[in-house]
Parts: structure tokens; sequence; C-alpha cells
């Protein structure tokens, strides 16, 4: 299954429920692997990014029983052991969350052999700030013709960092290694996303002492044991914003069981102001078209509080249905606008920027990144044949193929599966007519 045909043109309507944070979950599964006792997850989404790291676990002796419907994982750390370097090398390429395991291995193993790292290209992802965090423990880092070998011949030992930018995956890693380093450790102008407060709940309840402020500073002392945990994963915010801009887009209404209005308050204020309706309940949220016409934007994509780089793709769509000029600076990544490519084949009116457009100067600015886009509307959008480049911008293409007249070729729909559990299905119970090749 890697073709899907999409019978475009009418609206998407009905229900559908999103389970656990794809960006969340991972991280969860690494954490457990810091503890002694095991541990379980509930709410996890059936999205093949659980089954990377569910494997690399495996390798490193974890045992890891899963009930795939009822969304539960149990893993049982509790006789790890280090893995052969090729089989871990199997795994090369296939994400970016093996770089979380240095500091678990480490604590636990003494050692972490890291493959090469996967992920969507939606930029240059450096591991700059991830490398020099561990090194700032005193860790020593060897790069291997194949991946990277991470060792600490005098332990993992607290430390003082600031980031130059509050990145997601670098907090994580601090996170990891702080719990269990010697002393206390201080992490300046730290990423506080939904999904981190998610992992630093999962962390206390192992037994770890982490606190937040205000001012983006977290501050950890680290512990000789942790423990086991029982946690459920908070709802997956982008998987929910990602089905409210298809709604949007396909002048639908879809109720999103399991949407959290607490995670999505930026998202829920951009949605109100292109003219999107919502009501919200204590099981989810329904998100509807309005019926009218759809408001042109100015838009800024920002880490939280702000609005995510990850709804920026999916509601772009929506916003070629939208009247006028909308203006979108994306500022986290510096090459996230490739998928409009296939939008414009589509019909809509697209055009992409290096200046930093309606908004403050970011990082990628005076550089040569197209990272701001104008779009226009509305325009009309016709089926084509569409190769996938990544995950968000792949579900994005699925929007405009169900959004236009016609029959539309969606291919390398694989890829989707990392984040959207069972999304064909998903797309059959809104109604919509799809074929999988
Ligand atoms: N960055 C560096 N050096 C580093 C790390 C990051 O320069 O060592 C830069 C990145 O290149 C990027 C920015 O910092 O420009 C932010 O990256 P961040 O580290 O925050 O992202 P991440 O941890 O790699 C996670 C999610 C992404 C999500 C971002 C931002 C996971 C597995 N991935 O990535 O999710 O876009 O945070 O919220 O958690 C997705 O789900 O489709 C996805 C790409």
């Amino acid at each position: 299954m890697n073709q899907l045909r999409v019978h475009g043109g009418s609206p998407l309507s009905g229900e559908i429920t999103v389970r656990g944070a794809k960006n969340f979950v991972s991280k969860a599964m690494v954490a457990a692997l810091l503890g002694e006792e095991p541990s379980e997850l509930r709410n996890i989404p059936d999205i093949s990014d659980v089954n990377v790291v569910s494997g690399l676990l495996k390798l490193h002796g974890v045992i890891v029983e899963r009930d795939v419907q009822g969304g539960v994982i149990r893993l049982d750390p509790r006789n790890v052991e280090s893995a052969h370097k090729a089989d871990i090398d199997t795994h090369a390429g296939s994400s970016r969350i093996p770089i979380l395991l240095c500091g678990p291995l480490v604590h636990r193993l003494g050692e972490a052999f890291i493959p090469d790292l996967g992920g969507c290209r939606i930029g240059d992802r450096p591991i700059d700030y991830h490398l020099g965090i561990l090194r700032q423990f005193g860790a020593q880092v060897d790069k291997l013709d194949t991946g990277i070998l991470i060792t600490a011949p005098r332990g993992l030992h607290g430390t003082k960092v600031e980031l130059p930018y509050p990145s997601v995956g670098a907090t994580e890693q601090l996170l990891l290694t702080a719990v269990r380093a010697q002393g206390l450790t201080e992490l300046r102008n730290a990423a506080i996303e939904p999904e981190i407060m998610d992992l630093i709940a999962v962390l206390q309840r192992m037994g770890a002492i982490i606190s937040v402020d205000t001012d983006r500073t977290i501050r950890v002392e680290g512990v000789d044991r942790l423990g086991g945990f029982t946690h459920t994963a908070l709802p997956d915010r982008i998987e929910a914003a990602s089905w409210a801009s298809a709604a949007l887009a396909t002048r639908g209404d879809v109720y999103v069981r399991g949407a959290r209005q607490a995670d999505m308050m930026t998202f829920l204020n951009t949605f109100r102001k292109v003219g999107g309706a919502f009501d919200i309940d204590d099981g989810g949220i329904r998100f509807r078209h309005p019926g009218t016409d759809l408001n042109s934007i100015v838009l800024e994509t920002d880490v939280h509080p702000g609005f995510m780089t990850d709804w920026q793709q999916p509601l772009v769509v929506a916003l070629t249905q939208a009247a006028g000029l909308s203006i979108v600076h994306e500022t986290v990544y510096e090459k996230r606008f490739g998928f409009t490519d296939a939008l414009v084949r589509m019909g809509a009116t697209i055009q992409v920027y290096r200046e930093c457009l309606g908004g403050l100067q970011c990082r990628f600015g005076q550089r040569n990144f197209l990272h701001s886009a104008v779009v226009s509307g509305p325009t009309p959008l016709r089926a084509a044949d569409i190769e996938v480049p990544d995950l968000r911008g792949g579900f994005s293409h699925l929007i405009a193929a169900l959004a236009a007249e016609g029959t539309s070729r969606v291919r390398g729909i694989g890829l989707i599966n990392r984040g959207y559990e069972n999304f064909t299905a998903k797309l059959e119970a809104l109604g919509a007519k799809v074929e999988t090749d």
C-alpha cells in the first residue's frame, strides 16, 4: 500500500479519534530505559515511529509488550544490554529519535552507539546542540564511519547550558541525560512544548526532580536511581490540527475526539481568524467550515506557545481557499515550503520568498532560504499526481487532493503512517472516496 487514489471534491464529515502524540510517545519510551523497573504507557497510536523505537529498545534488551488495539505498551528495562552495532545500523535513516538514546544508554551501559539519523527533510536538521550538551555533561563523542559513539569515562556530571534556540530535541536530550547525572543541571532558553511538559511529568513519576521557570529555565537535580512509570500520553495536537485544516479546506465538519483545547489555544485562535468555526466539549473539538468566505491572515510559526511549524503545512492548504492574500513566515525550519510546488500544480497561487515577510527578522533572513510564502485565494484546486515529500507536507497534499475536483494519485503514502494512525480508515469514516493501489 503505497499509493492512494483520491476522488476529491466532497466535504469531510463525521468523527475520528486522535490518540497519543507522536512527538511525545517516542520520547517517553526512551525515558523508560532510564528506569530500573517496568513502565506502562497508554494512549499509544499505531504509527511506524513507535515501531522504530520499540525495535531499538528491544535490541538493547528491553522487553516490549504491546497491545496495539488497546494502545498500551509495557517496557521492561531490567535486563538492558549492549546491542551489536550492525543491528543498530539497520535503523539508520529511520527516524531522529535514536539521538535521544545517548544519555539513557550511557547511564545504563556506559556507552551508546547511535546510527545515522532520519526524519523529514524540511531543513538541515543538525545535531550540534545535542552533541554540545552531551560534551558539557562530560561525554566523549566519536564520529564513526556510520553513526556516532558516545562514552563517558568519568561519568556524566550536571552542567549549565544555554541554548542558542529553544530546540525541542536538545531540551529532551538535556532532560534525559540530566535526571541521572551527578549534581545540578540548568538549561536556559529551553523549549517548553506540551510534549516536553508531559515528558517531564513522566520523569517526575520515575523519581526525577525537575523544575521549570516562566523564563524558559529548566533545573534538574540528578538522582541515583529511577523507577518505572504509568502514564497516559497527551493527545496529538498536530494530528488534531491536521484534521481541522482538512475540514476547513474541504468545506467539511469534523469532530476530532481526543483533541484538547489547552494544547491548541494558538491554533484555535488562528483557525477562528481564518473564519473556521469550532465547538469544544469534554471529549474533543468539532471543526467546521462556516459556509461563508474564509479570511486571509498573516501568520508566523514559532516555538511554543507560538503557532507550531507542524500546523503550518495543513493550514496553508485551507488558506488557498481564503479570500485575499495570506502571508506565512516559517521561522522554525528553513525549508518547509517545498510542499507548495504540488499545490501550485493543483491550481493554488503561492509564491515563496527569501525575505522574512509579515513579521520579525528570523534566523533565516538574509540567507538563501525560501521561508516566507504569499498565498492568494480563493483558487479552485484540481486533481494531480503527487509524490509525498515529508510527513506533514504529505498529509497536506492529501488534504489538497480531497479538496480538489477529480481523481488525484498520491504516491509514497507510507511516509504518512509515521505520524497519522489508520489515516485511510479515518478518511473513509469521514466519507472520503479513497482507494489504495
Ligand atoms: N537545531 C539546530 N541544532 C540542533 C537541533 C536543532 O540547529 O542540534 C535547529 C533545527 O535545525 C531547527 C530548530 O533548531 O531549525 C528546531 O528544531 P528542534 O530541535 O526543535 O526540532 P526536533 O526536536 O528535531 C521536533 C519534532 C518536529 C517538530 C519540532 C518543532 C520530534 C521527533 N520532532 O523536532 O516534528 O517540528 O520538534 O516543534 O519530536 C513532525 O512531527 O513532523 C516534526 C518534524
